[in-house]
């Protein structure tokens, strides 16, 4: 499919139309583990490192933030602290596991919907998140677009996410780590099927997905200006793109139109 992150893996989905309905599955019934996982995918520095990429990405206090692909909301939850106020976040989701689980730490408003189809009016926040997510959509130039659209001109869309690493012996270790060594921890610390399985499907995509320059041409594609990359550690992409022109002024207190 054009634009789709990357192709079929039939080991996990038979054909692209289900591959949206496997994926929330997949993090329905991983979501109570889904913050362990992660904890322990990022050697514990995840949150600190969410917090440092969204100051890179200049969001501060008065700013109106949507977080695609929220997920148990901790992009929102690291948001939400810089920005001192809750509501000033809105994060969406398909995976109902996922947002009950948002719900237990994030007072934010919390959607159901996809990145494909943002519920929301045009033009109504600062920043744009979607964190680790990339590689669960559709079709990115779809996504990038529903962004772009929502983002106020001069609005900034973040992405979070993992990129294979350039060199041979990095890639074998991610692999490694990803695909043997969480999935035997998870099993021995949850038992829960879902978890030890979203790290290999995790290594499967990143393996498989479409390479930085491919994603920095979708988001011209999709209208935004001079996207660039920020590489942390080898592995940890930032892609930074602002939607192009000047702030008019958006009424105080506005909410998302609801789905
Ligand atoms: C790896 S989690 C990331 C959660 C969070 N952003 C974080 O930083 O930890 C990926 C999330 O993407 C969500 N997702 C899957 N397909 C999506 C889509 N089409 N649109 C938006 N989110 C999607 C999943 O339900 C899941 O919660």
């Amino acid at each position: 499919m054009p634009g789709a992150p990357h192709p079929v893996l039939e080991r996990y989905y038979a054909g692209e139309a289900e591959r949206q309905r496997f994926v929330v599955a997949l993090f329905d019934g991983a979501a109570r583990h889904y913050d362990e996982v992660c904890r322990l995918m990022s050697l514990g520095s995840g949150q600190w490192y969410r917090r440092r990429a969204l100051e890179r990405a200049g969001l501060r206090p008065g700013m109106r933030l949507l977080d695609v692909a929220t997920g148990t909301g901790l992009v929102a939850r690291s948001a939400a602290r810089i920005l001192g106020d809750a509501r000033a976040v809105v994060g969406l989701d398909p995976s109902g596991g996922m947002l009950r689980e948002a719900r237990k730490r994030l007072a934010a408003p919390l959607v159901q919907g996809r990145g494909e189809h943002l519920p929301f009016a045009s033009e109504r926040f600062d920043l744009v998140t979607l964190g680790y997510a990339l590689r669960h959509v559709a079709d990115l130039e779809v996504a990038f677009r529903e962004c772009f659209r929502v983002l106020r001109p001069g609005g900034r869309l973040l992405v979070l996410e993992i990129s294979s690493a350039p060199s041979a012996a990095r890639r074998g270790a991610l692999r490694l780590y990803l695909t043997q060594v969480l999935p035997l921890v998870m099993a021995l610390r949850t038992r829960n099927r879902h978890a030890r399985m979203l790290t290999r499907y995790y290594w499967d995509t990143i393996a498989a997905c479409v390479p930085p320059a491919a994603i920095l041409d979708a988001l011209r594609e999709a209208g935004f200006a001079d996207p660039a990359r920020h590489v942390v550690a080898g592995t940890f992409s930032e892609y930074l793109a602002t939607r192009p022109g000047q702030r008019s002024d958006m009424a105080a207190g506005e909410m998302p139109r609801s789905p």
